[in-house]
């Protein structure tokens, strides 16, 4: 209701801003995502609202997943888990794209739609459209009883609370999080092994530790923010499961600070974008400790070549970016399927500290909106 809305939206906890409060609600907002839906026992996930028996599960043949803004960015994150843990398709889109197109489906295709708020206009009729065509379409929601909610035959909350602040945090965080345990249920009636599961749900339920202990060292991404505050624009690379989060870092940065930010796979640097590098465009790597570090150490490489300044989110322990970046900050060193939750947090963060250098308005930035309900 209105009253209960109104007495949320005072309440910043002392935070001068929501988005603030709302980044550092993370470690308590996925927390409450992964309540109730680790089951160590069976080494897998329980995801009882996907409305979805075990047979049914395994006859999934292919993924959908819609979505806008960060939703979608979550959805890409999604994408690379699901196909590595469940070795199944998946396919992600902008739900305006998807409404649209004549999409191929088949009745073993299940659409996911993503959606914090449960109102967006192109997501919902991105379901509608889905619905018609005979499609078994989930949700992944925040607001409980949400229209995207209440018109799919299931899907999972992502118990984030209210999410008041234009730019999304810590829905984002959540929604990755509701995927790695997507990913887990559904490698576990496939390919996954009972002990990799376990070792997995093991890794996941440090995680809102391992948030709190990133977000405690805010003051260093602060220090970073002042430092280019006044760049030109601002590149944002990663690559596999980081590519997501280049994408969301840049939109973060855009959406609250107005700087041209973009967001790249680093290894298409080569076809454009390293045009664009001089000493007044600043790249934020992703290179944590995963698959494709060395080849992220070589894009760097050659972005210092072109006398880019280079801010990596590297791992603890890495004795080698050091040396090659100008700034650097650690995350604590995880699984590669988990480090996208922790790799995002310093770049909501220089954002925020960004905006707030500027003297931008970080809740309610010019243009936007929370939820865009029409087309
Ligand atoms: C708007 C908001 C974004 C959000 C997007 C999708 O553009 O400003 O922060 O990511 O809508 O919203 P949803 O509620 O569907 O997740």
């Amino acid at each position: 209701s209105e009253v209960e809305k109104s007495e949320v939206e005072t309440d910043l906890s002392g935070y001068p801003h929501y988005m603030l409060k709302e980044i550092f609600d993370q470690p308590e907002a996925i927390r409450n995502a992964m309540r109730g839906r680790l089951d160590l026992e069976e080494a897998t996930a329980k995801l009882g609202g996907l409305n979805m028996n075990p047979q049914q599960l395994l006859r999934i043949q292919r993924i959908v997943i819609v979505g806008c803004g960060t939703a979608r960015h979550a959805g890409i994150v999604g994408e690379y888990l699901i196909e590595s843990l469940a070795h199944l398709p998946v396919e992600v889109d902008y739900a305006s794209e998807f409404r649209y197109r004549n999409a191929p489906l088949d009745g073993e295709t299940v659409v996911f739609a993503v959606s914090q708020s449960g109102e967006t206009a192109d997501t919902l009729a991105a379901v509608r459209e889905s619905k018609r065509k005979g499609m078994r379409v989930l949700g992944i929601c925040n607001q409980v009883g949400s229209t995207i909610a209440r018109e799919t035959e299931g899907g999972v909350y992502m118990h984030a609370g209210p999410e008041i602040g234009v730019a999304a945090t810590k829905s984002f965080t959540s929604q990755v999080l509701v995927f790695l345990l997507l990913a887990v249920l559904l490698g576990r009636l496939r390919y996954l092994s009972a002990r990799q599961g376990k070792k997995l749900l093991e890794a996941i339920e440090k995680l809102p530790e391992q948030v709190a202990s990133v977000l405690a060292r805010h003051e260093e991404v602060r220090a970073i923010a002042e430092k280019y505050a006044h760049a030109d624009g601002m590149l944002f690379l990663g690559r596999q499961f980081q590519y997501g989060i280049a994408l969301e870092g840049a939109l973060k940065m855009k959406e609250i600070t107005y700087i041209r930010a973009e967001g790249h796979p680093a290894a298409e640097l080569k076809h454009g974008v390293i045009a664009l590098i001089d000493e007044r465009m600043p790249s934020v790597f992703l290179c944590p400790q995963d698959g494709v570090y060395d080849k992220n150490l070589s894009n760097i490489a050659e972005v210092k070549a072109r006398r880019g300044p280079v801010i990596a989110i590297a791992s603890e322990g890495d004795d080698r970016i050091g040396e090659l970046a100008d700034d650097v900050f650690f995350v604590p060193q995880c699984s590669e399927l988990l480090a996208p939750i922790l790799t995002v947090l310093p770049l909501q963060l220089l954002a925020y500290y960004t905006a707030v250098g500027l003297g931008r308005d970080v809740d309610k930035p010019r243009n936007l909106a929370k939820s865009v309900t029409v087309e």
